[in-house]
């Protein structure tokens, strides 16, 4: 049994319990309780505040967690990051009222910024020479400088929505980050084992993102051109059509490459194109 710790409510719960049940692994979400087991599969859920993920992995009452990467950066943790999970993008960065006029680092010589970040920030100022007081707040950050709390803010951003509504803007990048997964350091053999299973199907599941099932009907002399458009996994199916001359040509393509190769594809003579989901893609 391996136990895996998943932020109980917020950005990351609903993802990271999707990405789960598309590996296959079913949690009863009904009972969202602090420890729930998986049905088919040697795993248990434990939820959590985001920022105790990192804590309770290096101490080993977890074995794996998924959180964002800046709550890994912000607590220092001992664990080995597994995987980028490919979501759950964002940043931590500065901001500032909107009125001001931002001049580089050395803005913040003497001011007070709010965060729940402390760590982190330290680190950049500290880089950049410049000292600043730290106000640690754990909620509402945002509305530190209107509430005249603090001169700046140091936050996540990903949309950018929170700052715009609370009339600040965004002056430093400091830290990007996404949703990543993390492991206890020395897991014993049968965990590890577990783990290599779990990994197996999540990799097919993120391989499978981003991607499309495309088919269609194709002249059969115009197969090799269709090739050169659409390498595919090893290189397309062909199939023969009832109807002489044609034939059916299967093969995968990025999300991000579709639209340009259907124009290309239908300049060859490609008729009848179909785009299917694609669920899972083992390598
Ligand atoms: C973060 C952050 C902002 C918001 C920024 O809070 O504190 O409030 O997200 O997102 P935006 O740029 O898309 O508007 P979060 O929702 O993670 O909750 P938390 O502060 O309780 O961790
Ligand atoms: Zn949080």
């Amino acid at each position: 049994m391996i136990r895996i710790a998943i932020q109980s409510k917020g950005r990351l719960s609903e993802e990271s319990l999707a990405l789960l049940r598309e590996a296959g692994i079913k949690i009863d979400e009904l009972k969202r309780k602090f420890l729930a087991r998986a049905a088919d599969f040697p795993l248990e859920v434990l939820y959590l505040r985001d920022d105790d993920i990192p804590g309770v992995v290096a101490g080993g009452s977890a074995d794996l967690g998924i959180v964002g990467y800046n709550e890994v950066a912000e607590t220092g943790a001992d664990v080995k990051i597994v995987r980028k999970m490919g979501f759950g993008a964002c940043r931590l960065s500065l901001a500032i009222p909107k009125a001001q006029e931002y001049t580089g680092p050395s803005f913040f010589e003497g001011k007070t910024i709010a965060t729940s970040y402390p760590n982190v920030l330290e680190g950049w100022l500290a880089s950049n020479g410049v000292k600043a007081k730290i106000q640690k707040i754990m909620g509402s950050v945002e509305i530190a400088p209107a509430a005249g709390l603090a001169d700046a803010i140091f936050d996540i951003v990903s949309s950018g929505g929170t700052l715009v509504s609370n009339g600040l803007k965004e002056v430093e990048a400091v830290l990007q980050s996404e949703a990543v997964l993390i492991a206890a350091k020395d897991l014993d053999a049968e965990k590890q084992a577990i783990l290599e299973k779990l990994l197996f199907r999540i990799d097919a599941v993120m391989e499978s993102g981003g991607k499309k099932y495309i088919l269609m009907n194709l002249p059969t002399d115009k197969v090799s051109e269709a090739v050169k458009i659409l390498p595919a996994m090893r290189s397309p199916t062909v199939m023969q059509l009832a109807a002489e001359g044609w034939c059916s040509l299967h093969s995968v393509v990025l999300e991000s490459e579709l639209w340009d190769k259907i124009e290309r594809l239908k300049a060859i003579g490609a008729e009848g194109i179909l785009v299917l989901h694609l669920d899972k893609v083992i390598d």
